[in-house]
């Protein structure tokens, strides 16, 4: 039942009939707005919040059934239950009065018992009517949340906190309805139990506002027992409610509690307080199927981030294989998908191929398990043979890789990235855009890390000359072995790759792999 006073529009061109109506209704608890004609009924009607309307047929310029058509053709007022109060007991009149869409007759002069068991019951079917609207409305405002946070899942960068934030201001958007909480009280408990409170404040203003709060209230009367699962509502003096032993403790910090829904687990409560009108059950219902999306989202987001820590740590494993027979290359496959990530940046690709190229391009070399150390490690001498061997490796890697979607760039580098922009590289002579940008972004990062690196059988350039190598040329290295738009991307950023070189060169801090 909705807790301000029913407020009922009196309309009759005739002020002794007005005050009657006053007199008879104010005295039962009954707000009254009176109107002496029906345009005047019409803003009061739109102006004020009107519950029941008892309208005179018979007054001059807009009568009551033109009165009565027009309140019915107003998608927000058409609600409003119509009582018309007439002298005409001709059948002729009442079926216009039907038509006029008015929900009730009472002939003159009035009966008062008659007109107050009908208003009452009237009052009641709006009411009823009211929250059978605020249900649908809440159902299809928590059902389009809810569809955009499933679309938008974004399991690696999942915030749980956000989610609660955007869910609690879903919960506490203001509609004309008037089902919405005032207040909102998260608690979330830690591994090791520690307990932190967060308060929602969404009185009077447009935006919720969260605040991290020390709160003094019972854990064993919030939260459920371990493994269970508490879903109650509470309302004014109601004892009985499982809720009612929490009230004390909340009204510490929010005072009146006037009625409140709660979802706890063991680990996690929400509490929403003061709706504009009596909780129930189904409002108890709709906050628990919200919360729990919420929850089984971030149970999801955290499997699915084990899952691809998991996929890297393997993908790395094999990196680090691959590394066993070309032993002093340090971090050079963190490096190089360091490398990558900022030029892939520098690019503006987009933000899954920058990710995906971080991990996929440690594969780069992984073909170097099937070439012989003895060829890998020669300190000169290399024959036409070896050298063809050891161009193998950008084939032998792709086979290794193989053809799984998920690892396609990883298969595309490995094979591409010693391919040259002006076609002169290798397995296959690709040139130009036949080398996928991968490929072409790898190369650039290869041959950069190459060029700073020392190894058995040369030692390594400063930053400044291996750029000067890689812009200018040096014979062996020349501009034109690379895409331009990547090498006008390395440009920009040369800076960064000595930070990332000086950081991760020859890191071996015996952590991880
Ligand atoms: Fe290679």
């Amino acid at each position: 039942m909705n807790q301000h006073l029913p407020r009922i529009l009196c309309v009759d061109d005739e002020p002794f009939n007005l005050s009657l109506l006053e007199a008879v209704l104010l005295p039962r608890g009954y707000d009254v707005v009176l109107a002496v004609n029906g345009p005047e009924a019409l803003a009061k009607i739109s102006s004020e919040h009107i519950d029941l309307c008892l309208l005179d047929v018979m007054m001059p310029g807009m009568d009551g059934y033109e009165t009565c058509q027009r309140i019915k053709s107003d998608e927000v007022h058409q609600n409003i239950p119509v009582i018309m109060i007439t002298s005409c007991t001709d059948q002729k009149d009442r079926i216009r009065g039907i038509e006029s869409g008015a929900e009730d007759f009472i002939s003159k002069p009035f009966d008062v018992a008659e007109v107050l068991a009908r208003i009452k019951m009237l009052l009641r079917t709006k009411d009823l009517n009211d929250r059978l609207n605020a249900a649908y409305h809440n159902i299809n405002k928590l059902s389009a949340f809810g569809e955009q946070i499933v679309t938008n899942f974004d399991p690696v960068n999942f915030v749980f906190l956000e989610k609660i934030d955007s869910l609690v201001a879903q919960i506490c958007s203001k509609s004309d309805l008037g089902e919405s909480p005032q207040f909102v009280i998260i608690g979330m408990l830690d591994q090791t139990g520690d307990c932190q409170w967060r308060h929602y404040d969404s009185a009077n203003k447009q935006k919720v506002d969260r605040s991290l709060v020390r709160m003094d209230i019972d854990r064993k009367l919030a939260f459920a027992a371990s493994g269970q699962l508490i879903v109650d509502f509470y309302n004014g003096s109601d004892t009985d409610s499982t809720a009612a032993p929490l009230v004390e403790d909340l009204k510490k910090h929010v005072n009146p509690v006037l009625n409140l829904v709660r979802y706890s687990n063991d680990s996690f409560c929400l509490i929403a307080l003061n709706y504009g009108s009596e909780v129930t059950l189904y409002d108890a219902t709709v906050l628990s199927s919200a919360v729990m999306q919420s929850l089984f989202l971030r149970s999801l987001a955290a499997q699915i981030r084990d899952t691809e820590s998991a996929f890297e740590y393997t993908i790395l494993a094999l990196a680090r294989a691959s590394e066993a027979n070309d032993e002093d290359t340090g971090d050079h496959i963190l490096r190089v998908g360091s490398y990558c990530v900022l030029l892939a940046g520098q690019l503006n690709m987009p933000d899954k191929f920058v990710q995906a190229i971080r991990i996929q391009s440690t594969l780069h070399d992984v073909g170097k398990i099937h070439v012989s150390p003895t060829i890998l490690n020669k300190r000169s001498g290399l024959t036409a043979n070896d050298w063809k061997e050891i161009q193998r490796h950008t084939i032998y890697g792709a086979k290794i890789i193989g053809g799984h979607p998920r690892m396609g760039m990883a298969t595309r580098i490995a094979l591409c990235h010693h391919e040259h922009y002006d076609g002169s590289g290798y397995p296959s002579g690709l040139s130009g855009e036949q080398i996928p940008i991968e490929g072409r972004i790898l190369a650039l990062a290869d041959q950069y890390d190459a060029l700073r690196n020392s190894r058995c059988y040369k030692t390594g350039f400063d930053h400044e000359t291996s750029c000067r190598i890689l812009i200018e040329g040096d014979g062996r290295t020349i501009p034109n072995h690379f895409d331009p738009a990547v090498l006008q991307a390395f440009k920009s950023i040369d800076s960064k790759f000595a930070e990332t070189y000086t950081l991760l060169a020859f890191r071996r801090d015996g952590k991880g792999l």
